[in-house]
């Protein structure tokens, strides 16, 4: 198995299609065929089998290549947002799925070790997600915070007029600092996403 990591212009339908589908898989109630909720993110991490799609048979049989098998995913959002008043350079987590043949294997906490990875490099303060379960994200160093947040409504096809929502998020927001040195001791925690909720 291995972790690819896609920007989102890099993207290829295939790649898209392949995400869509382990996203229905996962997600009950996923817009189908999106390999996106409401907004694309910016980047992806994916987990591919380590000979995916480099076929053989490809010069023997007329058939397309097959799609890449992807079966774990996670995806990126990288946004200033404001913590109290900071504005701090943030990447957003959502998405995160691993496919149910093989979860618990430690592939999602690769996964999220690879994205953090990619933020220290990058010198990407924070990490930040919204989640209804805490474990995976507690065992990988997340920390579950009361919030006031922050954020712009969008339905499907237009933003919702004058729909900044604000709601006490105290089970599900969750960060993680990168530069020790940054501390945040006052809760709850005001968190303005400064756009759309990830
Ligand atoms: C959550 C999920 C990505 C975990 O993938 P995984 O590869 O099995 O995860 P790991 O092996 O790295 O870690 C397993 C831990 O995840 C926890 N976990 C299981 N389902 C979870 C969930 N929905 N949200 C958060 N944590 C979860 C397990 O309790 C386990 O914790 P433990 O080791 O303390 O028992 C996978 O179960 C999944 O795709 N679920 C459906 C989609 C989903 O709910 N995603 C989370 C959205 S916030």
């Amino acid at each position: 198995m291995k972790i690819v990591f896609i920007p989102q212009y890099e993207m290829t339908p295939d790649r898209k299609l392949a995400i869509a589908d382990l996203l229905s898989i996962c997600f009950e109630g996923f817009p189908p065929h999106r390999h996106y909720y409401r907004q694309l993110a910016h980047f992806y991490w994916v987990l591919e089998p380590k000979n995916g799609s480099t076929s053989t048979t490809q010069e023997i049989s007329p058939e397309p290549e097959p799609l890449p098998q992807i079966l774990g995913c996670v995806s990126g959002i990288l946004r200033n947002i404001r913590i109290n008043s900071i504005v701090i350079p943030t990447l957003g987590i959502l998405d995160v799925c691993v496919h149910p043949t093989i979860r618990n294997q430690k592939w999602a906490s690769k996964l999220l070790q690879t994205v953090e990875d990619f933020a220290r490099v990058h010198a990407i303060p924070l990490l930040v997600l919204f989640a209804d379960n805490s474990s995976l994200y507690q065992n990988n160093g997340f920390e579950p915070r009361k919030a006031l947040v922050r954020w712009q409504m969008i339905d499907e096809i237009r933003q919702i007029s004058g729909s900044v929502d604000e709601r006490r998020m105290d089970d599900c927001f969750m960060l993680k600092m990168l530069e020790p040195c940054m501390k945040f001791t006052e809760d709850p925690l005001a968190v303005d996403l400064l756009g759309w909720i990830f």
